[in-house]
């Protein structure tokens, strides 16, 4: 098993003000498969993420990621889990303005610790892998939203960190690039040779219903869920265009 989180707990403020967040969170999640997290705004999706990615101290319970064990350790100590175990993806992409594709994932190489030439020659692989091979020396504002989501997630690639959280890695791109970058995770999960797992908070639930798994957050806990008990047939149907057989 790549990720365990066992009973973990973490609220926030004290006393009335006082808020449970996470109520005693399980969940599983093996080398190679795509995850999607979906529940409501403000029921803890972003928490957990980041006391996965060791960005945050739960209350109590544990995570298990690899040969790293945390969860309620201060985030000062999960240095090794941030620059070995997770890599990240967010909704507004986190890139180097004025820097090529190729730099801005060279940048992050070179910053935990690679050489110059092994930076340069891991970030075009990783761009390769995300399909921009012909696009390195292209610059953000000469790519589409789409084409700058692959540049994070070859930054993220690039690190060779067993699992990628993505927090809404899609809100910001059309349906179409969106999906695209569905496939993209799909095949980076799938990967014979050297499969990731991706854990991927999502709004949209065509794009969950690609994953190889949907867990639903709600009132603290996480269930196991497939898109029609979660969302209910008659949604799925209008949104995935299905012609339902009647009229208004
Ligand atoms: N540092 C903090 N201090 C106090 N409350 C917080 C803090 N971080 C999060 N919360 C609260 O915890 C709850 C969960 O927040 P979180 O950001 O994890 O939700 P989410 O599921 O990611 O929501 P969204 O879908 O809107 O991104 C919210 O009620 C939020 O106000
Ligand atoms: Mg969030």
């Amino acid at each position: 098993m790549l990720l365990e989180v066992d009973d973990l707990r973490k609220g926030f403020g004290s006393g009335r003000r006082r808020i449970e967040v996470l109520k005693g969170i399980d969940l599983q999640i093996e080398q190679g498969e795509l995850v999607a997290l979906m529940g409501p705004s403000g029921c803890g999706k972003s928490t957990l993420l980041n006391i996965i990615g060791g960005l945050l101290a739960g209350d109590s319970g544990s995570v298990q990621l690899n040969e790293f064990k945390y969860g309620t350790r201060n985030p000062a100590g999960n240095v090794k889990v941030r620059r070995h175990a997770v890599g990240w993806i967010f909704q507004d992409f986190h890139l180097v303005e004025h820097l090529s594709a190729l730099d801005n994932v060279a940048l992050a190489l070179g910053l935990s610790g690679a050489s110059d030439s092994e930076s340069n020659e891991r970030a075009a692989d990783a761009l390769t892998r995300v399909g921009l091979g012909d696009r390195l020396d292209h610059i953000p504002d000469q790519l589409s939203g789409g084409q700058r989501q692959r540049v994070a997630i070859a930054r993220a690639v690039a690190g060779r960190r067993p699992l990628l959280l993505a927090d809404e890695p899609t809100g910001n791109l059309d349906s179409r690039s969106g999906e695209g970058i569905l496939e993209l995770f799909h095949d980076l999960c799938h990967d014979t040779e050297n499969p990731i797992s991706i854990l991927m908070v999502t709004h949209d639930p065509v794009l969950a219903a690609k994953a190889d798994r949907m867990l639903l957050l709600n009132d603290g806990v996480t269930a196991a869920s497939d898109i029609r008990s979660a969302w209910g047939d008659e949604i799925i149907d209008s949104i995935s265009g299905d012609e339902g057989g009647e009229e208004e």
